[in-house]
């Protein structure tokens, strides 16, 4: 990995099932920004994040699958990206924890999505915290343990997520300067070009307006559904409008340049409502229909998919394992052992054979070398300074033998052996 890679990562909440809008907004954009050089882009899905929203269980599931394939189905391609599934990263809830400590209470009342509920029960005069669970509350810590588990650089997000993204780098800022840099402080992207579809009915296109198209849905329910698209009354020869069309619109965010200028003037020139829905449903097909067959293949074999987000699990936790190990160890959840060994350490330090210098009252500088146990194996014969029996030490520490004719004798019962064994053993020791 070099040192000037640029990390990606996107969170997508597995609720619903993905639907025009979401590919054109996100999916799509995505998929294209996967492939770009000195990037690593990390997406995955945020089931956790699911489980604040939604408490049924098989939605969760159905959800997780549905979102998994269209992604694949779009064009991620696994082996490029790390694509995985939140909750197969067990580090991503243990980082929770650790953020959790270093965020002030008061900084997570301010997150947009708790202080809405509780605008909204002041308003009904019910108590400010009804319908609040700590999930909700703590939204911000476990999309900020997300981010910085992969030390992204930029996370692509709405303008909704902006202030997560502040959260999350204030969460980084306040670890790292209790504990040392270990967190990489992200920053949030904001693609103000990324087009936002209108739905059926002219409005932004999106679930909770029940005016969405569906990516994947079956080929009839898509025509079916343009051909719901909203118009004026305008009669075919008719000259119409572009301008607030949602059908033109949408026609553009799949078209090329050329073909929405061909129908800009297929407007003008009076286009029948229901031509136009055709050569929209035409367009859309055209880019959709070769990702449909992928996507049913995948719905159709769901423990396709689930090897696919185990590898991605696992090419993951090759980060997330190692950075949670030294995130741990530097708040001070340590293996006990290791201070077992510094003891040790010590102990051994001191049961080294070592060298004792001292002054006599006749003025004159001695050495002692005793072993371990401070027995004494070598006395020596008095030097005129202190220099001269530490060369003379030296000098046996470098040989690791007894010269003839050294200015000391080996003490009574110690043989010259045991003087060389116990130099040997401390020239081992690097002392
Ligand atoms: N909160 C995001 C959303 O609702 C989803 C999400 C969860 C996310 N974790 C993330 C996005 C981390 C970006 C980074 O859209």
């Amino acid at each position: 990995m070099s040192a000037s890679v640029v990390r990606y990562l996107t969170g997508i909440t597995t609720t619903g099932t993905p639907h025009l809008g979401n590919y054109v907004g996100a999916i799509r954009p995505a998929v294209q920004a996967s492939r770009r050089a000195g990037t690593e882009n990390f997406y995955f899905l945020a089931d956790y994040h699911a489980l604040i929203k939604c408490d049924e269980p098989a939605r969760i599931q159905r959800s997780t699958l549905e979102i998994a394939a269209c992604w694949v189905a779009a064009g991620l391609d696994p082996e490029q990206v790390f694509f995985y599934r939140q909750s197969d990263i067990p580090e991503i809830t243990e980082l929770t924890w650790l953020l959790t400590c270093v965020t002030g209470k008061g900084v997570l009342n301010r997150a947009h999505a708790y202080k809405a509920q509780v605008d909204k029960n002041t308003a009904a005069g019910v108590d400010v915290d009804a319908e609040v669970t700590m999930g909700l509350f703590m939204y911000p810590v476990l999309m900020a343990a997300d981010i910085l588990m992969f030390k992204a650089h930029k996370v692509p997000v709405g303008r909704d997520q902006v202030q997560h993204l502040e959260m999350a780098r204030d969460m980084a800022q306040s670890y790292n300067h209790l504990y040392g840099e270990h967190l990489v402080l992200p920053e949030a992207q904001v693609d103000e070009s990324v087009a936002l579809l209108p739905g059926l009915d002219g409005r932004k296109m999106s679930k909770s307006y029940d005016n969405v198209i569906g990516l994947f849905a079956p080929r009839e329910q898509v025509r079916k559904q343009i051909f719901s698209i909203v118009t004026d009354s305008r009669a075919p020869g008719e000259p119409k409008e572009t301008e607030g069309s949602a059908l033109f619109q949408i026609y553009q965010a799949f078209a090329t340049p050329e073909e929405t200028q061909k129908l800009r003037q297929q407007y003008a020139a009076g286009i029948a409502w229901s031509d136009a829905k055709q050569m929209l449903f035409d367009r859309i097909d055209a880019e959709i229909a070769p990702m449909r067959a992928r996507y049913e293949h995948l719905v159709n074999h769901p423990e396709e998919l689930e090897r696919i987000l185990q590898a991605g699990a696992a090419k993951a936790r090759q980060r997330a394992t190692p950075l949670m190990r030294e995130l741990r160890e530097a708040v001070g959840l340590r293996n006990l052992a290791t201070l077992a060994g510094g003891a040790k350490k010590e102990k051994a330090k001191a049961a080294l054979p070592s060298f004792k210098q001292y002054r006599e009252s006749d003025g004159l500088f001695y050495f002692k070398f005793v072993d371990a146990q401070g027995r004494l194996l070598l006395q020596s014969s008095g030097f005129a300074s202190p220099k001269e029996a530490g060369q003379c030490i030296a000098g046996l520490k470098a040989a690791q033998a007894l010269p003839p004719g050294l200015p000391a004798a080996t003490a009574d019962g110690v043989d010259a052996g045991q003087v060389v064994a116990a130099l040997r053993e401390l020239a081992e020791s690097g002392n």
